[in-house]
């Protein structure tokens, strides 16, 4: 696994603290390109899917790019998530001075003239992927889920994606890139096992981890959408001591769990990395791609 969990699923803490992260990474070129390319069909407000949406990340990042009126419907399987959504959403709209009220699952947040208007859908995408109701919306986003997926997966979201057309932006996919600095001699042993493991089942079939959003461009563009890439890196410098110390742990662990016998090397790296942490000098750099596909000419 890539990422931090708690009891089976992805902690809301973990989440909180990728999210300014992410919002640095982000394409915005992708995301402006994702905006210009979403036409309103029902209504004039712009109907958007996040699948995977964990407390609502995604959300908090392109409403604000996106910008009118908004419907959204974010998915997960994690019910504590689900809950976080809805607490997560309503604090970061009132520290913006935007008023936001809730009432019967449904939340509302007044910017201006546009209202934003989020609910959260409980749905386990390993088997209901087909229960999401493209046809409802005006485009799809996910943001740090698709290395945590299949081939098979991806083909069954190419085949959605085929049979009801719509942009699609995924962010945040980590393509295997990682550089530790200061370099040490184990980093290469620590990073193979992370990349090993994160290709092992996800809940979602065996994950292609760091090459998911390559599949995805080359399925789409098969069946001819238009498809962009861009690097949506971290950049995690000292000032982040938590997070990095948090990853170090996470890859020593993960080292040690992938094979036994690495269990002294990550256990000396890790003192090393905490070394590092405590004079100011370790950093991170974490490989993702963004994507955006757009429907062929012949499906819009
Ligand atoms: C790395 S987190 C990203 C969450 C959110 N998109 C963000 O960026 O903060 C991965 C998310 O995938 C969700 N997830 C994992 N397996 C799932 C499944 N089978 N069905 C629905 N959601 C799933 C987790 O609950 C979690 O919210």
């Amino acid at each position: 696994m890539s990422e931090q969990e708690s009891s089976g699923g992805f902690s809301a803490d973990w989440l909180r603290l990728r999210e300014p992260l992410d919002l640095v990474a982000r394409s915005q070129t992708l995301a402006l390109a994702f905006k210009a390319a979403l036409k309103p069909r029902n209504g004039s407000a712009l109907k958007l899917i996040d699948l995977a949406a964990g407390a609502g990340a995604n959300f908090r990042a392109l409403a604000p790019v996106l910008e009118g009126d908004q419907d959204w419907i974010l998915v997960d399987h994690d019910p504590m998530l689900l809950t976080a959504q809805r607490a997560e959403i309503s604090g970061w709209a009132r520290r913006r001075g935007w008023h936001a009220r809730e009432e019967d699952g449904l939340l509302q947040i007044d910017v201006g003239a546009a209202r934003w208007q989020v609910r959260g859908q409980q749905l386990d995408l390993a088997r209901d992927l087909d229960r999401v109701d493209l046809a409802w919306c005006d485009g799809l986003v996910t943001t740090a889920f698709l290395d945590l997926v299949s081939a098979a997966w991806l083909d069954s979201l190419c085949a959605l994606l085929a049979k009801v057309p719509r942009p699609l932006l995924a962010t945040l996919t980590v393509d295997g890139r990682r550089t530790w600095q200061p370099a040490l001699a184990a980093d290469g042993l620590i990073t193979q096992a992370f990349l090993a493991h994160q290709v092992g089942d996800k809940g979602l079939g065996e994950s292609l981890g760091g090459q998911a959003a390559s599949y995805l461009a080359q399925q789409l563009a098969a069946q001819g959408c238009g498809v962009s890439t861009q690097e949506s890196d971290w950049h995690i410098g000292a000032g982040h001591s938590e997070l990095l110390m948090t990853m170090a742990r996470e890859a020593a662990a993960v080292a040690a769990e992938v094979d036994p016998s690495n269990a002294r090397t990550a256990s000396a790296w890790l003192t090393e990395r905490s070394s590092h942490a405590d004079r100011g000098v370790l950093s991170l750099e974490v490989g993702h791609l963004d994507l955006l596909a757009l429907p062929g000419p012949a499906r819009t």
